[in-house]
């Protein structure tokens, strides 16, 4: 039988509605294994997984790990500095490598767009995009709906804007896609100069000025300036511009409605966001993080051939 969600992750783009819901659907019954004493079921036992790390990570290599670990997978975490990778091997040649030692999964971060499809399209084990340059970053934009539906049930007319840095940004592009999927208005607000000249065929709305979106968003989603791949002068200073768009206290309590404040991190405390608003009553942040765990072990769930009607069920007994 074909997996519903074929033989790889790579993005929310190419994903049906349907998919993207059954992965929110079954990340539900595996919220409960990682509030257990023991947090490790049988499911993925004897699944060999390769987590392909080739920029720094925090929240999705190590929540990719747990996942695997609570599933009972076996697995190997590999970074380019400490791989052959760094004496000039390729990316291909370091994976077949590892395909002829038997695994099973790959999950990939990477600096260049495509770099997951590239590989998935030239090894048989399935492969896991953990975001790849300024691409997508599916499994952050499932995260994303997840916590939004947590809290709102139904995204269908939500209305959600993606603040900052979108042009450097996967994880916009894979909530875009995610979210206009699900029925949800999508709006992004930053300075022009750091939106894509495309914009308009992501089909959003866009707003110059953040506080004209917040009155119509009921959700924000800040990006990290993403300082690392700005080649050019962008924008004018930080301070300048944590004045124009950063989500400040003074601005959430300008609002005529509350708003809930996302953000994938890391942060940039006291740029694109302040601190009592990361750490503020209206902050989802660490709840995003929470549910990454979940939404990993969905998708390698679903994507290791289990049926999702069983996933409560392969939550089972705890391993001892
Ligand atoms: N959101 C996210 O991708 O964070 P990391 O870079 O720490 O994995």
């Amino acid at each position: 039988m074909t997996n519903p969600l074929g033989k790889d992750l790579l993005a929310l783009e190419p994903l049906s509605a349907d998919q993207i819901r059954l992965i929110l659907d079954t990340a539900e019954p595996f919220k409960e294994i990682s509030e257990r004493a023991i947090k490790k079921v049988p499911a993925l036992r004897g699944s060999t997984i390769v987590n392909l790390f080739f920029e720094p990570s925090t929240r999705t290599r190590i929540s990719f790990e747990f996942a695997e670990k609570r599933l009972s997978a076996d697995t190997v975490n590999v970074t380019a500095s400490g791989s052959s990778v760094s004496k000039g091997e390729t990316l291909v040649d370091t994976a077949r490598n590892l395909e002829a030692m038997r695994i099973d999964m790959v999950v990939i971060r990477h600096g260049a767009s495509g770099a997951a499809a590239f590989l998935a399209n030239r090894i048989e084990s399935t492969v896991i995009n953990a975001g790849d340059g300024t691409h997508e970053h599916p499994t952050q934009g499932l995260l994303d709906l997840l916590t939004l539906r947590d809290h709102f049930g139904d995204l269908a007319g939500l209305r959600v804007c993606i603040c900052g840095d979108v042009l450097h940004s996967r994880v916009a592009r894979s909530n875009i896609w995610g979210l206009k999927k699900l029925g949800a208005e999508v709006a992004v607000c930053g300075p022009r100069s750091l939106l894509p000249n495309a914009i308009a065929e992501f089909g959003v709305t866009v707003f110059d000025r953040l506080d004209e979106a917040m009155e119509w968003a009921q959700a924000l989603n800040v990006l990290r300036l993403q300082l690392e791949r700005m080649t050019g002068g962008y924008i004018p200073s930080l301070r300048e511009y944590n004045r124009v768009f950063g989500v400040t206290r003074e601005r959430l309590d300008r609002a005529t409605h509350p708003l809930l404040i996302l953000h994938p991190g890391p942060m940039n405390r006291g740029v694109e966001i302040d601190s009592d608003v990361a750490d503020g009553p209206h902050s989802l942040i660490l709840n995003q993080v929470t549910n990454g765990v979940a939404i990993r072990m969905a998708v390698l769930y679903l994507l290791a051939g289990g049926k999702p009607e069983l996933a409560e069920a392969a939550k089972g007994a705890p391993e001892r």
